[in-house]
C-alpha cells in the first residue's frame, strides 16, 4: 500500500503528460511545414464557405495545401495578392477547375482540370477562398 498509491499517482502523471504532449504535437502538425504563406484563419465561415471548405479539402488541398496556403514545390497559395478578385475573378476559378491551368505565374507545372465538380461546387469553394482572402486583407 505504501508504494501502491505513489506509483498510481506517477502513472497518472505520466498519462496526463503524454496526453498533453500528444495534443501539442498535433497542433504543430496542423501548421503545414511546406506552406508558402502564413495566414490567419477566421473563427467563423459563412454557410456557403463551410460547404466550400469541404469541397476544397477533398479536391484542392492535396495541391494547394490546407486552407490554401500552398505547398512548396507543388502548387501556389490561393491566399495571395495574385489571386485577389480584381486579378483573378470568380470566373477564373471556374475556368481553372473546368479546363485546368497552364503554368504561368509559378514554376509548379500545370494544374489539371478537376473532374466531378459542378459550377455550384466551385462557387462554394471560391466563396471559401474569398473569405480566407478577406480575413487576411486581400480584397
Ligand atoms: C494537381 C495539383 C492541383 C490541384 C488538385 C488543384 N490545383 Fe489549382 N493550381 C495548381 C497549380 C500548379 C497552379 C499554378 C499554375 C500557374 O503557374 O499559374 C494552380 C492554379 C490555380 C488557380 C489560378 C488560375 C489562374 O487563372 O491563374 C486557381 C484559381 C486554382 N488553381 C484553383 C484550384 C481549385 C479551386 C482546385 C480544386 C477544385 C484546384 N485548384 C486544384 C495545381 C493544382
Amino acid at each position: 500500500m505504501r508504494f501502491l498509491i505513489p506509483s498510481l499517482i506517477l502513472i497518472a502523471a505520466i498519462g496526463l503528460y503524454t496526453q498533453y504532449a500528444g495534443t501539442n504535437s498535433s497542433v504543430a502538425e496542423a501548421q503545414q511545414s511546406n506552406a508558402l504563406v502564413q495566414i490567419e484563419i477566421p473563427s467563423e465561415l459563412s454557410g456557403l464557405a463551410t460547404i466550400g471548405k469541404r469541397g476544397f479539402d477533398k479536391n484542392c488541398a492535396a495541391c494547394h495545401g490546407e486552407n490554401a496556403v500552398g505547398q512548396d514545390g507543388v502548387a501556389p497559395p490561393l491566399i495571395h495578392i495574385i489571386y485577389e478578385p480584381s486579378h483573378h475573378g470568380d470566373e477564373s476559378f471556374q475556368r481553372a477547375v473546368a479546363m485546368g491551368v497552364r503554368a504561368h505565374h509559378w514554376k509548379f507545372g500545370n494544374m489539371p482540370a478537376i473532374e466531378g465538380l459542378t459550377r455550384a461546387d466551385v462557387k462554394a469553394i471560391t466563396a471559401y477562398v474569398r473569405e480566407l482572402q478577406r480575413h487576411n486583407g486581400i480584397n
